[in-house]
């Protein structure tokens, strides 16, 4: 602990002291358990190991120089937790329970919640499972949901510097009408392939199209889309994309800022008109993109001629983040104050 370096943190695993746990059984949901135990025993024929029935969420903890610790908007991803389990027949959390675990989840690991100024903070993932013994397909009678924490640096290792990103048109992430919008585990099974694909070209995520017709963007492998162009903040609507509470904050900003923001279908060849493009989210925040390779219609879309990122996207980093670390004031009450 002694020798964690905040500033070089990656995106990985950092064991903490402490991950809180709460079943589901019987028809209802039990206490708040706290556990130092990282492994979890699990029946070899539950229903989250065969057929996908899993979610997870993602959130951030920031330490301010005020030396509180801030939570960004976890009645979102409470919202969004409960929206996944509706779509995959699992019991939906109260959301004053999710809030409550992961406050004892931060609180309980408060050392490793990385210090100000380090540019890092501390990831939050909460897991919800089906249990159940099941061979056929149908959903678990018992869940287990659990929060672990683990610190963590910039999800792209460039950090806030644009990365060249593609468009392989061979594969789809989620079907349209599928579990796009939900958080579970299967959406990211198959971004797998593609994704190592991609890295091993040097990029570092997928663009994906909608699935229908390949003609709208839908998302990137971990985070949303925007593009900019003549002051507009431009990011698809599609019905298989995951609804970014990063990206909803974004418009809110780009709004307050003088922008338009337009959500709205985005033809692919529409990026040659955007001045600058990112992807958003809660591990990416903002990452900028240089370049995307649409490599089957053999097109190039360029957004950073001098490798830096544009002012739009700059603005709106450094925004979002001033309000998740506390030095700004938070106009619209999304961080919640642990103590
Ligand atoms: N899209 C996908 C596929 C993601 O995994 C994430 C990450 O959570 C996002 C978008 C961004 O969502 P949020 O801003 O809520 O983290
Ligand atoms: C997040 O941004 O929280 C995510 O869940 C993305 C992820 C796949 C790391």
């Amino acid at each position: 602990m002694n020798t964690l370096n905040w500033s070089e943190l990656t995106f990985g695993f950092i064991p903490t002291d402490y991950n809180v746990r709460c079943t589901y059984k019987d028809g209802r949901w039990g206490h708040l358990e706290v556990s130092s135990d990282p492994f979890i025993s699990v029946h070899m024929a539950a229903t989250s190991l065969h057929y996908g029935q899993e979610a997870f969420e993602g959130l951030k903890a920031f330490m301010g120089k005020d030396g509180k610790i801030r939570v960004f908007r976890p009645d979102e991803n409470a919202k969004r937790l409960q929206h996944t389990c509706d779509g995959i027949m699992m019991p939906k959390l109260p959301e004053e329970l999710f809030i409550e675990a992961v406050k004892k989840a931060v609180m309980m690991n408060k050392r490793f919640v990385p210090p100000y100024g380090t540019g890092a903070s501390l990831y939050i993932r909460p897991l919800l499972i089906g249990t159940s013994p099941q061979v056929g397909v149908k959903p678990s009678n018992e869940y287990l949901f659990l929060i672990f924490v683990t610190p963590v640096g910039p999800y792209f290792k460039e950090g806030f510097k644009p990365t060249p990103m593609v468009i392989l048109r061979q594969y789809d992430r989620a079907a349209p009408l599928g579990t796009g919008t939900y958080k579970v585990g299967g959406n990211y099974a198959a971004g797998l392939l593609p994704g190592e694909k991609a890295h091993a070209m040097g990029y570092s995520a997928v663009l994906y199209l909608d699935a229908k017709e390949k003609k709208y963007i839908d998302e990137c492998g971990p985070a949303n889309f925007f593009g900019i162009r003549e002051n507009t903040y431009i990011t698809p609507e599609s019905t298989s994309i995951l609804p970014s509470i990063t990206n909803k904050s974004l418009m809110q900003l780009a709004q307050d800022m003088g922008m338009k923001v337009e959500k709205r279908r985005v033809p692919v060849e529409e990026l040659s008109t955007f001045e600058e493009a990112g992807a958003c989210g809660t591990a990416a925040v903002i990452s900028p993109i240089e370049r995307i390779d649409d490599l089957d219609a053999n097109v190039s879309y360029s957004f950073s001629k001098n490798g830096e990122a544009g002012p739009v996207c700059t603005k709106l980093y450094h925004k979002l983040r001033a309000i998740q670390y506390g030095d700004e004031p938070d106009v619209y009450h999304w961080n919640l104050i642990v103590e």
